[in-house]
């Protein structure tokens, strides 16, 4: 399966997505062991190292069945000065002086019987609200035809995570509901795009 350039994606004004690494595990715990990133869910904050490793484990194992998955999201060091720097190991040369904001981008899940994409974004705190999420989610629906064609892709999240539906709803995503199964995760979906002939 070809990967359509998904392991590695200038994403415009110095912003770099590219394939998640086991290195990265100090760059998360920077951002996800933040407890404002999870405010709806503070029990999942990262306590350690271990837990950042442990959670990139089944991320890495994705990219390595499929050829794509969520991807480390690094940006300009002045968007966050006191932010981890990119690995700047020698897999990852274009890291370069960008520091870690979060990751974001599409994983398969299988929702109540129905596969499709998971969309996944988590930005730290000084990240936030500069367009990153629009610009990842817009990359994610724009290349998922060239990595899994005919998959609808969804946001699933907290009902009161109004960040979030608010940057699915700009995406295009339709407001479902509950997801089936849950009682407590919201459903935004937006059905299988198609490839944009321009580009
Ligand atoms: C949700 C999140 C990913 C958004 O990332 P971001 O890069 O800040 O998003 P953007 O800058 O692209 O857009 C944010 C939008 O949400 C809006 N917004 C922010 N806070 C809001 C709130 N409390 N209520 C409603 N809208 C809100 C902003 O106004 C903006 O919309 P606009 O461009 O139309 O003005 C980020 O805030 C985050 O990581 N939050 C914590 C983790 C999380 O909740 N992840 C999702 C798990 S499912």
């Amino acid at each position: 399966m070809s990967d359509g350039g998904w392991q590695r994606v200038d994403a415009g004004d110095g912003v770099l997505l590219r394939r998640v690494r086991a290195a990265d595990a100090p760059g998360v715990l920077a951002v996800h062991g933040d407890p404002r990133v999870y405010a709806l869910d503070p029990h999942e904050t990262h306590r350690d190292l271990a837990h950042s490793r442990r959670f990139l484990e089944p991320m890495l194992r994705h990219w390595a069945r499929h050829g794509f998955g969520y991807w480390a999201v690094l940006v300009p060091l002045d968007w966050w000065p006191d932010g981890v720097p990119g690995t700047r190991a020698e897999e990852a040369p274009d890291d370069g002086t960008r520091v870690h904001a979060g990751l974001g981008g599409l994983q398969h899940y299988l929702m109540a019987g129905e596969q499709v994409l998971n969309v996944y974004v988590r930005f730290a705190p000084a990240t936030q609200g500069r367009g990153l999420a629009r610009r990842v989610i817009n990359t994610a629906v724009r290349m998922a035809p060239t990595v899994a064609p005919g998959l609808d892709l969804v946001v699933r999240t907290r009902p009161a995570n109004a960040a979030t539906r608010r940057v699915a709803e700009r995406a295009g995503f339709v407001d479902e509901g509950l997801e089936p199964g849950t009682t407590d995760m919201a459903l935004l979906r937006l059905s299988a795009p198609v490839v944009d002939p321009a580009g």
